[in-house]
């Protein structure tokens, strides 16, 4: 099929190159001419594992445009996957979805392809486009809502290997020629690419096909549901360390439920990132538009916001005060494997505590230039080196659970600090051998001795 993906970010990207393997001819259309330039060499403007090796190998089947008329001109298929950035109330800024449809509408020739929206877009908006479209060309196309749950890190593998497939049209027509473009991804039946081994047992994957606004609705409530259980676990993870009880002991022991799951379930710093913020807040603005009050997808967020606060509580109580300390800070990028910096716990973090007087270093694998370009008021705070954050610090926090610090060589920072104080966001590093390094070491949501109130006797 010829398929022309309109914007290069995250989604369109990874799906173009993902579409492009199972044998599509795609062509991917950006307004950023040099984001074009560069993929057309091959460089992706992202860090995602996988890119960069597979975008060579799927190049005669991938086109890279600026132009419309090259791109929608004889395509069955068109995905938009614009970007929807949060407006000023918190619904999401249609401009770009808008100024897409009305650019590709232009060129809709007599092959009726089916719009499909793969950018996450507020309930109706599939209608809308609709009736655009029909405004401009004076005739009926088909529209459909395709919403993506890929994470960005692991971006190439979510979308080889999708847990579902949903598609959302008003038509059987646009669902089966959908049906068709994913038939390979549906049936599991390519070969796998080099370095994405298929999950085992991933025989096939379930399709579902609803009408247009469900299928809108169903992208906002899965990363509000996955964002309220990180808050979920975040709040017994509050409560644990007040009565001595080890939260990732109860997420486990709760997880196991397959009614609750074991996933989402990792007790820390909270979510960041382009995506739970932004679809949260999109979902109370919806709600409020169609008087409807979102309570727990609004106490998800007030948890989330909180946890960044309760770092500089735990920094403030374990430091006395925070003028004059020194803080390190292990990782900027919101998670591992990217470079994102959208709604980064790290950058919140950092300018609280240069807000209460505190010095600031700060160190990423990856995202270090992006920082540097993104956020040049923290240019004094940037380090090369993570081992540097430590040099005379009175604390570091592990904010980014980057692999590589796994790897530092612990049994050698602790005299480094004025003071061994190391709070560990995520859970990932090992108490005991920290501890054993001299480290003064505080998990989150854990049972530490000396954090834990006085047992008092059961009632
Ligand atoms: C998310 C959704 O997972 C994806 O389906 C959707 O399409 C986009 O938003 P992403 O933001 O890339 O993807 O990352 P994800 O791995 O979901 O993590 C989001 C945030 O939650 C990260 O900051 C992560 O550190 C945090 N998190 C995740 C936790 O704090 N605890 C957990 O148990 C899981």
């Amino acid at each position: 099929m010829k398929v022309a993906v309109i914007g290069t970010g995250y989604v369109g990207l990874t799906t173009a190159v993902a579409l492009a393997y199972l044998g599509h001819e795609v062509w991917g259309v950006d307004v950023d001419a040099t984001k074009i330039r560069d993929l057309a060499r091959g460089h992706p403007p992202i860090h995602e594992p996988g890119l960069e090796a597979l975008l060579p190998l799927v190049q005669p089947r991938l086109h890279f445009t600026t132009a419309y008329a090259d791109a929608i001109p004889g395509a069955e298929v068109i995905l938009i996957a614009v970007g929807t950035p949060p407006g000023a109330d918190g619904a999401p800024d249609l401009r770009y979805v808008r100024q897409a449809v009305e650019a590709l509408a232009l060129h809709l020739d007599g092959a009726h392809p089916v719009v499909a929206i793969k950018s996450t877009v507020p309930m109706g908006t599939g209608r809308w486009v609709r009736a655009r479209i029909q405004e401009i060309r004076a005739e009926a196309y088909e529209v459909a809502s395709n919403p993506e749950f890929l994470r960005q890190g692991s971006a190439l593998h979510d979308t080889f290997y999708p847990n579902r497939i949903v598609i959302g049209a008003d038509t059987p027509r646009a669902v089966a020629v959908l049906e068709a473009l994913y038939r390979p991804l549906l049936e599991q039946s390519f070969p796998p690419p080099k370095g994405l081994p298929r999950p085992s047992g991933l025989e096939a994957v379930p399709l579902v096909a609803t009408d247009l606004t469900s299928a809108e609705l169903i992208k906002y409530a899965a990363n509000a549901f996955l964002a309220l259980k990180i808050s979920f676990i975040n709040e017994i993870a509050a409560l644990a360390e007040q009565v001595g009880a080890d939260a990732t002991h109860v997420a486990r022991g709760i997880g196991l439920d397959a009614r609750i799951g074991p996933q989402f379930l990792r007790p820390g710093i909270g979510w960041g990132g382009s995506c739970f913020d932004k679809d949260t807040a999109a979902l109370l603005a919806l709600g409020r538009a169609h008087g409807t009050e979102m309570r727990i997808v609004q106490a998800a967020r007030a948890v989330n916001h909180h946890q960044r606060e309760r770092i500089i509580e735990k920094l403030t109580r374990e430091l006395t005060t925070l003028r004059g300390r020194t803080v390190g800070l292990l990782g900027i990028a919101f998670k591992p494997h990217t470079d994102d910096l959208r709604d980064a716990p790290a950058l919140a973090i950092a300018h609280r505590l240069i807000q209460c007087g505190a010095h600031v270093r700060l160190h990423d694998p990856v995202a270090l230039a992006r920082a540097r370009r993104e956020h040049p008021e923290l240019e004094r705070a940037y380090r090369e080196h993570p081992t540097e954050v430590f040099e005379e610090a009175d604390a570091v926090v592990l904010v980014t659970e980057w692999p590589q610090y796994l790897e530092l060589p612990w049994e050698t920072l602790a005299p480094r600090m004025r003071f061994p104080l190391v709070l560990d966001g995520r859970n990932v590093l090992d108490a005991a051998r920290l501890t054993a390094a001299g480290f003064r070491y505080l998990g989150t949501g854990r049972c530490i001795a000396h954090t834990a109130p006085a047992p008092t006797p059961p009632r």
